[in-house]
């Protein structure tokens, strides 16, 4: 066995934290298959996939992101939490630039795969600490939950 060097942790780019726990259990759940994606995407490219596979991992991650975006705006509007409009603009933000990168891709223009894994982990990440625990405290403060 050589635990410094195994499969998982050479290919797993992001990991699940404790701390990064709303509380919520759809949000959670819908971060961590994000997370899941994120990696896959990332496997697929260190694996050296070809852009058949790589493509509809790419398109599975696009559809999820927006699809997570539109459950937790929905939760904000239901508990009228006054800081919609910025969270709001950040997740169109990254839909826009995944809608160009999955333009890029299918165009053959996408040149660095590696550092998009690398971006999207980041941002999922610090979107997580910063913008969804604010949401989840608030609502939690307001004991709607
Ligand atoms: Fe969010």
């Amino acid at each position: 066995m050589h635990p410094a060097n195994t499969p998982e942790e050479t290919m797993t780019l992001v990991t699940w934290e404790p701390r990064l726990a709303t509380g919520y259990i759809i949000v959670d759940k819908q971060h961590r298959n994000l997370f899941d994606l994120v990696n896959r995407l990332h496997e697929a490219l260190l694996a050296g996939k070809g852009r058949e596979e790589m493509g509809p991992t790419l398109m599975s991650l696009a559809a999820y992101t927006i699809e997570h975006f539109r459950m937790e705006e929905g939760l904000m509007t239901n508990h009228k939490y006054p800081g919609y409009t910025d969270h709001k603009r950040k997740h169109d933000d990254l839909v826009g630039q995944v809608n160009q990168l999955t333009q890029d891709f299918d165009a053959g223009r996408l040149t660095l795969p590696l550092t998009l894994a690398r971006f999207l982990s980041d941002w999922i990440r610090h979107h997580i600490d910063d913008e969804d625990q604010k949401m989840a405290n608030w609502i939690r403060s307001k004991g709607l939950v």
